[in-house]
């Protein structure tokens, strides 16, 4: 019987202490610690066949069950570990498990916004704040950060994540994580961090969701895995998510070499792999499996560890360790790794730690946190586009702010709200008002009727055009218009892909009818992906997009608009011309034929432009940047980068300033550049600042197809400015001695 009144000890005597529990379970105790249950079903995945409810509760009462997502709060929370500790013949406690993906009562922007800020600390620290808010009502789990790499803006997904570079997406990783498992994953206000979905889920092919990932070795190995094996290293997640997609038609839940052989073996992971919703009996459908036991022998033996909502580990690992199809050993493996993480939160210690009403009260939603997510949103606004300064706002101008989404309380706060409340976010008319600026508000058209729960589709308006007229008239009455267009919040995110990357419903043509109106328009773009902006871009002198940006959404944006706020985020994520060029990424192969050129017979469409509309890494300050003296050499086994910025017009601003670095010729063909550091400057109007970057052999090297690293001898070229389109280069030739000296 476990002493539940012990203290929490070095390494060496938690494993011990595992050893001992775990030789005094029973089978069925060690099905139940692998065993995830939703508090709820249809919350976030569908419930699983058959009627399963007498016999959950039942399992849970007898505290069996060693952990479930969705149960929130101090009362809730506190029954089921009740039963747990109370109930069961151990006492072994549970694990409480939570999307918390931007923010969990205090909405942050979501994922993809924040990356444009580009700024590790502040998103360190909204991850932080949402370790304590979710801590605080009893959770020690999040399901977060999602670290898929994607191309695709079809996939709603894309909004939870950190776009389409590995090196950007790793770094994020590292601060998110950071910031959910803070110094001590022992203290209570810090939870179990997740990266998911291990592995190929943002490359679902054609941008449909839950689609198959067809990848190849190479881009396996140096993108897709690039932020799961460097968070890995640098931040110690304790627990990864598989994903639901096959890879070279193996289901990743039961993708033997990727979880037990590489994340496990090679790179050494001895925290917890949870399936995700599903998975396991998903394989069925797959045709990788005929039945349930078959998914739950394949699913344990590839080093799915915890089942969520499969039910499959319950029904039959019982049976599959009976008749020797499954090696015991194997399920101790998985019960050693959920009970070391407990350990590890501190819940032998205390299974209430994590519970207490006055901090709950205290903790929620506080000014601080609020002030922390307004923080970040100003910086994760992107200016794409400034012409003629149309932007800033000029003091009394007679402004119309049209859209139904500028008053829209509930579209900023983006999709994985957590435990957010409803309309509760700031709205751009509110920022307006509170501004005191010279404005008439009109609505426009509506974008969508009711609100969507998570799991519903969304009614977009595509015939109701009450609102429009006067929305044009206003516009033509006006010095200048402000026209908020986009996505709610439930346009994106999980379920919902979407083919044609336009505005929603009859937004576009208000956008064209404002427009004739009045060309003195600025166009600010909520959504939760790239959208395709080529006409808006055509034809409007100013666009910033303004994502999903949380609860302080339009202070952040007007405060942007008025140059209060110097904008000064860069894009993740490729903007595309048209749907038909996705996947669109920069750091592309260069082709044989690299294009376009004037005769067709080069790399390029016959109907748009290759390139992206906004590339990777741009966005547009209200002050001039200029780049100047680059050198590049190698020097003590490390190769130095040396720029100048200036910031030569305008007010003080930040910069992020982007090296990329180009192999010319290697033993595979690598991409025409890829980002290899950055840092975001601050700089006071006039001011000129000389840095250094340091590559070292990691950042020039890559895996061949057989998951071999290698750095060639060779030329490599360096791109240093504010985008992916960097102009400014530099070339180095590194001899075999100097890569072997690299460090
Ligand atoms: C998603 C996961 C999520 C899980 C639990 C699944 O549908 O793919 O990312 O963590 O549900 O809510």
């Amino acid at each position: 019987m476990l002493n539940k009144s012990n203290t929490r000890t070095d390494t060496h005597d938690t494993e011990a202490r595992i050893t001992a529990l775990l030789s005094e379970m029973t089978l069925e105790e060690k099905m139940g610690q692998l065993t995830q249950f939703s508090g709820f079903y249809d919350v976030t995945g569908p419930p699983p066949p058959g009627d399963r409810e007498a016999q959950k509760h039942a399992l849970l009462q007898r505290g069996l069950i060693g952990s479930m997502l969705n149960v929130v709060g101090y009362d809730d929370v506190r029954a089921f570990q009740t039963y747990a500790v109370e109930n069961s013949r151990l006492g072994i406690p549970m694990m409480f498990a939570y999307d918390v993906i931007h923010g969990h009562k205090t909405m942050f922007p979501i994922p993809l916004a924040e990356a444009a800020s580009w700024d590790l600390d502040l998103i360190e620290k909204g991850a932080r704040v949402a370790a304590t808010e979710a801590a605080a009502q009893g959770l020690n789990w999040t399901f977060a950060p999602m670290v898929d790499v994607t191309r695709d803006a079809r996939w709603g997904r894309v909004m939870e994540g950190a776009g389409e570079d590995p090196y950007l997406g790793a770094v994020i990783a590292e601060a998110r994580v950071k910031g959910f498992q803070g110094e001590d994953l022992g203290s209570p206000d810090t939870v179990l961090a997740t990266v998911k979905h291990f592995a190929g889920y943002g490359f679902a092919e054609a941008g449909k969701e839950y689609n198959v990932a067809e990848v190849s070795q190479v881009t396996l190995f140096n993108t897709i895995l690039q932020p799961f094996r460097d968070v890995l290293e640098n931040a110690n997640p304790r627990s990864f998510m598989n994903a639901f997609n096959t890879i070279n038609g193996i289901p990743a839940t039961g993708d033997v070499e990727l979880q037990r052989g590489l994340l496990k073996g090679d790179w050494g992971f001895d925290g917890v792999v949870v399936s995700d919703w599903g998975s396991a009996i998903e394989m069925v459908s797959h045709g990788f499996v005929e039945d349930g036991r078959e998914a739950a022998r394949v699913a344990m033996t590839a080093g799915s560890d915890v089942d969520m909502e499969s039910y499959v580990y319950l029904d039959h690992l019982n049976d599959l360790v009976e008749t020797g199809d499954l090696d015991l050993e194997l399920i101790d493996d998985a019960v050693r790794r959920v009970l070391r993480t407990k350990f590890e939160l501190g819940l032998f210690d205390d299974p209430y730690r994590y519970l207490d009403r006055d901090r709950e009260s205290e903790t929620l939603m506080t000014q601080a946190h609020l002030q922390a997510s307004e923080e970040i949103a100003r910086k994760s606004i992107v200016l794409l586009k400034n012409h003629h300064g149309a932007l800033p706002l000029q003091q009394g101008e007679r402004v119309a702010l049209i859209g139904a989404l500028a008053a829209d309380k509930d579209a900023p706060l983006g999709n994985w709200r957590a435990h957010a409340e409803a309309h509760s976010a700031m709205s751009v008319l509110e920022a307006f008002e509170e501004a005191q600026l010279n404005f008439e508000y009109s609505h426009g058209v509506h974008v969508q009727w009711g609100d969507a729960g998570f799991e519903y589709p969304v009614h977009i308006n595509t015939d109701n055009w009450e609102g429009f007229d006067e929305a044009v008239e206003a516009a033509r009455q006006a010095d200048k218009v402000v026209l908020v267009l986009g996505e709610t919040a439930r346009q994106s995110g999980e379920g919902r892909s979407r083919v044609d990357l336009g505005f929603p419903g009859l937004q576009q043509q208000l956008l064209e009818a404002v427009h004739a109106a009045n060309h003195n328009l600025v166009l600010v773009v909520m959504s939760g992906r790239p959208l395709v902006l080529s006409w808006a871009d055509a034809h409007v002198p100013a666009i910033v997009q303004a994502w999903h940006l949380g609860h302080r959404a339009g202070r952040a944006i007007t405060d942007v608009l008025t140059g209060k706020e110097n904008p000064s985020g860069k894009l993740p994520m490729s903007f595309p011309r048209s749907v038909g060029q996705l996947p669109l990424y920069y750091n592309h192969m260069n082709t044989g034929r690299p294009g376009p050129k004037e005769t067709v017979v080069w790399a390029g469409y016959s109907d748009v432009e290759t390139t992206a509309l906004y590339p990777f890494g741009h966005g547009l300050s209200y002050s001039h940047f200029v780049y100047s003296n680059l050198a590049v050499a190698y020097h003590e086994g490390q190769i130095e980068v040396q720029v100048a910025v200036q910031n030569v017009e305008g007010p003080p601003g930040e910069e992020v300033v982007q090296v990329y670095v180009h192999d010319r010729v290697a033993s595979i063909a690598r991409p025409v550049r890829e980002l290899k550091a950055f840092k975001k400057l601050s700089l006071e109007s006039g001011e000129y600042q000389a840095l250094t970057f340091k590559l070292k052999a990691k950042d020039l090297g890559f895996y061949k197809a057989d998951g071999t690293f290698a750095v060639e001898a060779g030329e490599f070229d360096i791109y240093v400015g504010g985008s992916s389109c960097a102009q400014l280069s530099a070339r180095i030739r590194l001899s075999s001695e100097d890569v072997e000296s690299l460090v």
